[in-house]
C-alpha cells in the first residue's frame, strides 16, 4: 500500500527526531502543541496525518472535521486517547509504536517496586523536612518475595526478568500468553484465584478494557495477602482507586506505587498524598530513550507507508 501524505501536524511534545524524518522524506510538517480544542477542529481538515502523543484527544469529533486526514500516528503505545472505532469508521489508519517505550516502562515499575519496599518516597520526604527518622522507615527486602505480573505482555516480561535478578519469584496471569511461553523467562503462569493469595507484590502491565477495569478492587484486595503491595505503571482504572484507598487505611494494602491514574492529572489527591503511597504523574515512557525511539518509530511508519514498504500498528 502507498499512500499520499502532503501535511502532517504533530499536535503533541513528540522528540524533534520525528519533525527532522518526516521532513527529509519530503513530508511537510507543522509541529503546534499549543492548539486548544476549536483551534485544532479548525485547522485539522489541512492535514492528511496527525501525531499525537497522549495530550491531545482525538475523539471522533476531531476525526470527522479532518476530512483529509489519512492517517493518525501514537508516539507511544496505549491508543486510548484516538477514538479508534471513529477512525475505522472514517477509513482512517491508525498506528502506534508499540516498543519503542518498552524498557523505560519496566524500568520504572520496577522502580517503583525499590521505592515501595524501602519506603524511598516518604523517607526523602522527611529528610528534605530536616529530619533524621530511621525508626519510621523500617523496610523489607524484596529477596525470597513473590511477584504477581498480571498481563505478560512487552513490558511484564521484561519486569519479570529485572526483578528476578532480586531473587523474586515471579507468577503471573494473561489470557493469551501460554504457560509454557512464560516458563521460559522463568514465570509461573496461574489464574488469577490463585495468584491473589501468593503474591507479596502485584503489578499489572494491561491495556485498560473493560475486562481489566477495576481488575483490583474490594473483592479481589480480599483475597490477596495481607501486606500485599501493588504497582501500577500501566493504565489508571485497572486499580480501583477507591478500594486500594479503603485496603491502605485498613492494612490489606502495605504500598502502592501509582504512575497512572483514573483521571490524569487526578483531580483529587487523597491517594498520592496518602504516606504509603509513592506517586509519579505518568513518566513511565519519560525518558530520553523512550522518547527519542517512539519518534523515530512513529516517523519512520509514516514514511514506510509513503514508500509503499509495510503497515504497522494499534
Ligand atoms: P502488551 O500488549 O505487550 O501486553 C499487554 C498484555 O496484557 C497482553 O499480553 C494481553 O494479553 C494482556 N491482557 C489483556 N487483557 C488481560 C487480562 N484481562 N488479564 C491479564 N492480562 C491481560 O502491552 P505493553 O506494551 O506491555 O503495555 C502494557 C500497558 O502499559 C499498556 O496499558 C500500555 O498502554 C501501558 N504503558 C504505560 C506506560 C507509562 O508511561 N506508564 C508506558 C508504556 C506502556
Ligand atoms: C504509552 O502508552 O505509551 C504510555 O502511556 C506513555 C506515553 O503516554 O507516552
Amino acid at each position: 500500500m502507498v499512500m499520499e501524505l502532503r501535511k502532517v501536524l504533530i499536535s503533541d511534545e513528540v522528540d524533534e527526531k520525528c519533525v527532522d524524518i518526516l521532513h527529509s522524506n519530503g513530508i511537510s510538517v507543522t509541529k503546534n502543541t499549543k492548539l486548544s480544542k476549536s483551534e485544532l477542529l479548525q485547522i485539522i481538515p489541512e492535514y492528511d496525518g496527525l501525531i499525537v502523543r497522549s495530550a491531545t484527544k482525538v475523539t471522533a469529533e476531531v476525526i470527522n472535521a479532518g476530512k483529509n486526514l489519512k492517517i493518525i500516528g501514537r508516539a507511544g503505545t496505549g491508543v486510548d486517547n484516538i477514538d479508534t472505532e471513529a477512525a475505522t469508521r472514517n477509513g482512517v489508519i491508525v498506528m502506534n509504536t508499540p516498543g519503542g517505550n518498552t524498557l523505560s516502562a519496566a524500568e520504572h515499575t520496577c522502580t517503583l517496586i525499590i521505592a515501595l519496599t524501602r519506603n524511598l518516597g516518604a523517607a526523602s520526604m522527611s529528610m528534605k523536612e530536616g529530619k533524621w527518622d530511621r525508626k519510621a522507615f523500617m523496610g523489607s527486602e524484596l529477596y525470597g518475595k513473590t511477584l504477581g505480573i498480571i498481563g505478560l505482555g512487552r513490558i511484564g516480561k521484561e519486569v519479570a526478568t529485572r526483578m528476578q535478578a532480586f531473587g523474586m519469584r515471579t507468577i503471573g496471569f494473561d489470557p493469551i500468553v501460554k504457560p509454557e511461553e512464560c516458563a521460559e523467562w522463568d514465570t509461573k503462569w496461574m489464574s488469577l484465584d490463585d495468584l491473589w493469595p501468593q503474591a507479596d507484590y502485584i503489578t499489572v502491565h494491561t491495556p485498560l478494557i473493560p475486562q481489566t477495569k477495576h481488575l483490583l478492587n474490594d473483592t479481589t484486595f480480599a483475597k490477596c495477602k495481607k501486606g500485599v503491595r501493588v504497582v501500577n505503571c500501566a493504565r489508571g482504572g485497572i486499580i480501583d482507586e477507591a478500594a486500594l484507598l479503603r485496603a491502605l487505611e485498613s492494612g490489606q494494602c502495605a504500598g502502592a506505587g501509582l504512575d497512572v491514574f483514573a483521571e490524569e492529572p487526578p483531580k483529587d489527591y487523597t491517594l498520592v498524598k496518602h504516606p504509603k503511597v509513592v506517586a509519579t504523574p505518568h513518566l513511565g515512557a519519560n525518558t530520553v530513550e523512550a522518547q527519542t525511539r517512539v519518534a523515530e518509530d512513529i516517523a519512520q511508519q509514516f514514511v514506510d507507508l509513503v514508500q509503499g514498504k509495510s503497515l504497522f500498528g494499534a
